[in-house]
């Protein structure tokens, strides 16, 4: 028999775990931990992040309307939760986490290089559905990066090889 369920913690599994990296007009990098993300059209791709307005990431994508989808291993579990729990608006997360990083080829936001998977994104649209917390922001996929060992020979991303949190 099932029951109906009156509080939902988490709709859907597996939820991605990613890490939204940013940079402001400043110079100033950022990132956080994201759950709430889809590739949502082939062609153009396109993907969707959703990030909640008091988050210190929030004015920074908002504003430069660009950002970098990091996908992490098991091997960054502790900075993943890390960038997931502190907030840039209290400290430099890249100094405290010694990442190594480059700027993106196509946005102006860094590509971490210790994720086998970095995906530079340009926001086209933006919506807050309902009264819900997060604002999804809507971005064509600009750029591409993945570390060669985990491609297939026909140059997609082998996610069978990559060990994903
Ligand atoms: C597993 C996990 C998933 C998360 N998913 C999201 C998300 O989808 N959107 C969001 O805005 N915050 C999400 N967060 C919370 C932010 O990553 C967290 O509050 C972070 O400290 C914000 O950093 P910032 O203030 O430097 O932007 C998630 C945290 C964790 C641990």
């Amino acid at each position: 028999m099932k029951k109906e369920m009156t509080k939902i913690a988490s709709a859907l599994i597996p939820m991605p775990n990613l890490i939204v990296s940013c940079c402001d007009k400043e110079g100033r990098n950022n990132a956080l931990a994201v759950g709430s993300a889809a590739m949502i059209s082939g062609s153009p791709c396109m993907l969707m992040i959703g990030i909640m307005p008091e988050k210190f990431s929030y004015p920074i994508i908002k504003e430069t309307k660009e950002f970098v989808i990091n996908v992490p291993t098991e091997e960054m579990r502790k900075q993943y939760f890390y960038l997931g729990t502190k907030s840039g608006r209290d400290e430099d997360k890249f100094e405290a986490l010694n990442l190594v990083w480059e700027k993106g080829k196509k946005v102006n936001a860094p590509i971490l290089m210790g994720c086998p998977v970095n995906l530079e994104c340009k926001v086209v649209a933006s919506m807050t559905p309902g009264d819900s917390d997060h604002e999804l922001f809507f971005a064509t996929l600009e750029a591409a990066h993945c570390d060669e060992e985990y491609l297939t020979k026909y140059g997609n991303i082998d996610w069978k090889k990559i060990d994903t949190i």
